[in-house]
């Protein structure tokens, strides 16, 4: 009789062994989650007293990553599903309305931002965590999307969306930040791409449509540099961020 376990009983076993390990183990959180509960602390801090360690590494309780992960495996692996859906119906649609490689890609990353780790100011942040893999044009274009969304467009046929109205209430106005990013803009070269971001921002996503992400695996490859040692294992100005991504309850 056999009694060699199979590859698949060692990988249960590990994995076991890992949760086993993480029980002794403290996932702290940064202050920003606490923050966004309201709560303005540390909470466990550097752990002290309770006699645990701190989590430091691969996180067992979320999907595990290849040791070189590309940008499909952080869409697969990280993002929120449904803002994912939402950035790939917005890729399919600005390809369906017939838009260049550039403006597809851009609404294919545009929110990437909300889909994998925070809300305010998601512009800067996705374009930020993008801009060494992408066209200038692209990542330029993703900064501004977020100001320009608030702005109409007739030559186009953007309005003021209706869906603001209900999020932000009739009254809100945009911060001056947001004004001034609109101002140098609409005079920009790339003003137009950023544009065609709102343009085919689709909000009213369908929900019972799922868009596979393999269905830009080419224009990926085209457009997004992936780095050979993987992203965050690389050095560029914003492999931090794919790194807090991947493990984003490291203690330091
Ligand atoms: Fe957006
Ligand atoms: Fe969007």
């Amino acid at each position: 009789m056999n009694t060699k376990p199979s590859l698949s009983d060692l990988a249960d076993q590990a994995e076991y062994q890992q949760l086993k390990e993480f029980e002794d183990c403290l996932a702290t959180k940064s202050l920003l989650f606490h923050l966004g509960d309201g709560y303005w602390s540390q909470d466990i801090g550097f752990g002290k007293g309770t006699g645990k360690r701190l989590l430091m590494g691969e996180d067992p309780r979320l999907p595990k990553m290849p040791d070189k992960p590309t940008l499909q495996d952080f869409f697969r692996c990280r993002f929120a599903p449904a803002q994912t859906q939402h950035l790939l119906q917005s890729a399919r649609l600005a390809k369906k309305n017939g838009m260049s490689e550039k403006v597809i890609m851009a609404c294919l990353l545009h929110d990437i931002s909300v889909a994998g780790f925070i809300r305010a100011d998601h512009g800067y942040w996705g374009a930020q965590l993008i801009e060494p893999y992408v066209d200038e044009e692209v990542s330029w274009s993703i900064r501004v999307h977020q100001s320009l969304r608030f702005f109409p467009d007739e030559s186009v046929g953007y309005p003021y969306p209706p869906n603001y109205i209900t999020m932000f209430g009739a009254d809100y106005k945009p911060e001056p930040y947001i004004v001034a990013e609109y101002e140098r803009a609409r005079n920009h070269k790339w003003y137009m791409t950023s544009r065609m971001i709102c343009v085919n921002d689709l909000y009213s996503f369908d929900p019972d449509l799922v868009v596979e992400l393999e269905e830009f695996d080419d224009l990926i490859g085209r457009n997004f540099r992936q780095p050979e040692e993987g992203l965050g294992n690389d050095n560029t100005p914003s492999s931090h961020m794919w790194r807090t991504l991947r493990q984003p309850c490291n203690a330091l």
